[in-house]
């Protein structure tokens, strides 16, 4: 305790103080610039969450699991919320597989056998792989509502952008989408227009059929894109005007 006396008490009390300021400005640095870091990772994270709430509208996954991953009981469609009990089991969120899961589901999708039941498609190489985990990224957010308004529904051509059938089919039905898993045969989505189109098809009804309850060339093959049903998903309404718009 000798030391002491020997220094005034204006050292103490200015060196301390000096010590303390430098612990203080250091301190400050170090939180700020971590601080800086983190926000900066923290916009990235919030702009891939908006990418993917814009591409759960754009790519129609809307339409069957509604606004903010509600689901929907006709036809039965799971809901996406990770308040959920249901989406929580087969999708624990601190599970350290969460988001290979959900990426393996949105590839190869879930088939759901009966009539007038809706399945989930495969997306697999109609959704890039990003597009997919970003996508992964707002369910994971637990999809917020950030202002993203619907797709206008009103006239076939924008039901045709709305359930993408353009995604799958191309614009105007031109087709030549790759189905990259699927045998030789049906290594293009089908155009939906054209001689062999309407060879196949001679009248709007069966047109409407497919839509109405799809189709599966090769069922059972993972990572094959088939053709989802879309009966009781879109309105009477809206099924008619995408098939008059098809079968012009
Ligand atoms: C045509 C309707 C339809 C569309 C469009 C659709 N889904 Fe699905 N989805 C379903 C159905 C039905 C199931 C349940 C499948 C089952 O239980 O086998 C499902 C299951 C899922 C699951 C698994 C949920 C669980 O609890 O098992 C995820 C994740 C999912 N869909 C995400 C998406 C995403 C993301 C999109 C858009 C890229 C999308 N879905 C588009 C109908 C759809
Ligand atoms: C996820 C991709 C995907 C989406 C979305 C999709 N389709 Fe398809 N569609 C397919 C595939 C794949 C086939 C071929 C099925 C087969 O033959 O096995 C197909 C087949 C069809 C056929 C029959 C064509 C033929 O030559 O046999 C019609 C008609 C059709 N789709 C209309 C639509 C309409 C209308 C929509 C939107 C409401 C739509 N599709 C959305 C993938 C899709």
């Amino acid at each position: 305790m000798r030391w002491h006396y020997r220094l005034s008490g204006r050292w103490i009390a200015s060196g301390w103080l000096q010590l303390w300021l430098a612990v203080c400005a250091l301190t400050l640095l170090v939180v700020g610039s971590a601080g800086n870091q983190t926000s900066a990772a923290g916009d990235k994270e919030k702009l891939t969450i908006y990418r993917g709430a814009r591409l759960y509208v754009e790519y129609a996954c809307v339409k069957c699991h509604e606004e903010g991953g509600r689901g929907r009981s006709v036809p039965p469609v799971p809901g996406l919320s990770l308040s959920s009990s249901e989406f929580k089991r087969s999708f624990p969120k601190g599970d350290p597989h969460f988001e290979d899961a959900l990426l393996s589901v949105i590839k190869n999708g879930s088939i759901l056998e009966g009539q007038g039941i809706a399945s989930m498609p495969a997306w697999n190489g109609i959704i890039p792989e990003q597009d997919i985990r970003a996508i992964v990224a707002y369910i994971h957010a637990d999809l917020p509502d950030l202002g993203i308004p619907p797709l206008p529904a009103r006239t076939g051509e924008q039901v045709y952008e709305a359930f993408a059938c353009i995604k799958c089919h191309g614009p105007l039905g031109v087709g030549g989408v790759k189905n990259v898993e699927a045998g030789p045969e049906n290594q293009t989505i089908p155009g939906l227009g054209g001689p062999a189109f309407r060879k196949k098809f001679d009248n709007i009804d069966k047109v409407r059929q497919i839509v109405e309850q799809g189709k599966h060339a090769e069922r059972g093959k993972a990572g094959v894109v088939f053709m989802p049903s879309w009966g009781r998903i879109g309105s009477p309404d809206q099924l008619d005007k995408v098939v008059g718009y098809i079968y012009r």
